[in-house]
């Protein structure tokens, strides 16, 4: 088990609340911001939620304070989901009350459900039919009976593409296969470059050694026929040769088509190349829609989505990796009913109607999709429901539960050395496997 030595946790706790402006975890104080002003007495639950916070963010916990008259101070958590998920343990494991709600990735539950409240009970109390829910994510959600976390929004992974630049160049529509997207990518860049732009790039995702690696990989290999690393059955099926060919072409990519610093790329990383106009095509959650069609975004009408690519093979598909994140209340909360309060404000369908049309946050409440303010601000909601109902990939965080963190890390480990050179898909295939073997046995 690879696990950070405490003092990097710990620097991390420190670091995310002075961040946030709040004082070390012993002494928390509100900050109040975002939050309406708190009534004489009222009570404060505190959340840690997105690592940089924008409007839609702010305007989501400002109703839903205003709604439970409840004071909600939001403290800033770590960008990365590894990351996140190490901090999390950490005040978990020292069973602190500073923080009542997190936002907990769809990948935890098995890891985190004994640090958390059955939320079940509090729904009840507050008549909401957990119907309404995509009823996939409450299973995912659901532990031995305890619905560990409220659907708060869902993800998947999609292909944005530069519609001008593509018009440009004679391409017609946007690649169906990885080596279409490789064609036109080649030829966008080498053109844009010739214009006198050198840091243009074909392809921008995310390549560094963290959890958001794991999703784009699993996107690649599943595209390919390879399998989904351990299958529902427990049956560890990584090492085939679709899944090697998978990764021998992304690393293909690195230094050709993408730039060399993928190999260390998060999200952001990629979008700040795209945001910029300096890439052909990128892989990314859908977050990144609103914010490439703000007013002040040089790429705005310029780009659309569509599914990811599909690989090679008789069994070649379409993958787009399942994410998103859930409002969890911990155990340990001395406030345990006000936060259960707030979680289900955040996660009903104001509080996503909000960060639905302000941020392109996929809803997890299937009616959203037919809000005409929803989508009227992301068309490409209704043009890919099918993959935000319940297409999408997931990793194979259920059947793998609480090792499912280890599992991740052995997997985005070995596939980062592939694309830094360091081996080739068919040893990555095999180191896995045989790590996968000793982890789960
Ligand atoms: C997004 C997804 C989440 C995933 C993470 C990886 O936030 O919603 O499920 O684990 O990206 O970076």
């Amino acid at each position: 088990m690879q696990r950070k030595p405490l003092f990097v946790i710990g620097l991390f706790m420190l670091a995310a609340l002075v961040l946030a402006g709040c004082p070390a975890p012993a002494a928390p104080a509100p900050t109040g911001e975002a939050a309406a002003p708190a009534e004489p007495g009222a009570v404060t639950v505190q959340a840690m939620l997105a690592s940089n916070p924008r409007e839609f963010d702010n305007a989501a916990v400002a109703y839903c304070a205003e709604q439970t008259g409840i004071n909600i101070e939001v403290i800033n958590g770590p960008e990365s989901a590894t990351d996140r998920l190490a901090l999390y343990l950490q005040f978990f494991g020292a069973q602190s009350g500073d923080i009542d709600i997190i936002q907990m990735d769809v990948i935890w539950p098995g890891i985190l459900a004994e640090h958390l409240v059955d939320l079940n009970p509090y729904l009840e109390q507050e008549g909401v039919d957990i119907g309404m829910y995509f009823d996939r994510i409450v299973q995912n959600n659901t532990v031995d009976g305890a619905l560990t976390g409220l659907p708060w929004f869902t993800d998947a992974g999609i292909l944005y593409y530069r519609s001008d630049l593509l018009e440009k160049y004679g391409f017609d529509g946007p690649p169906e296969t990885w080596a279409e997207l490789d064609e036109m990518a080649t030829a966008i860049q080498e053109g844009e470059r010739a214009e006198g732009n050198p840091d243009f790039w074909g392809f921008v995702w995310q390549g560094n050694s963290y959890e958001g690696l794991t999703c784009d990989a699993l996107e690649w290999q599943v595209s390919w026929g390879g399998g989904e690393i351990v299958e529902p059955d427990g049956t560890i099926s990584i090492n085939n040769p679709q899944a090697a060919a998978a990764f021998d072409m992304a690393a293909s990519w690195v230094g050709r088509i993408s730039p060399p610093g993928v190999v260390s790329y998060q999200e952001e990383d990629a979008r700040g190349v795209w945001q910029a106009g300096n890439a052909a095509f990128m892989r990314n959650w859908p977050y990144a829609y609103a914010l490439g069609n703000a007013e002040d975004s040089v790429i705005r009408d310029a780009f659309g989505v569509v599914p990811l690519p599909k690989g090679e093979g008789p069994d070649a598909r379409n993958a787009d990796t399942l994410g998103g994140w859930q409002m969890a209340v911990s155990r340990y909360s001395s406030n345990v009913d006000a936060a259960a309060q707030v979680a289900i404000c955040m996660a009903g369908m104001e509080g996503q109607k909000i960060r639905a049309t302000q941020g392109s946050m996929l809803p997890t409440i299937g009616a959203l999709y037919e809000d005409e303010d929803v989508l009227a601000a992301n068309p490409f909601f209704s043009q890919m429901y099918d993959v935000f109902a319940g297409g999408a990939v997931a990793r194979p965080s259920t059947v793998t539960g609480e090792l499912y963190n280890e599992v991740s890390t052995i997997y985005f480990t070995e596939v980062n050395r592939t694309l830094t050179g360091q081996q080739t898909g068919q040893q990555a295939v095999e180191n896995i496997e045989a790590q996968l073997q000793d982890l789960l046995r």
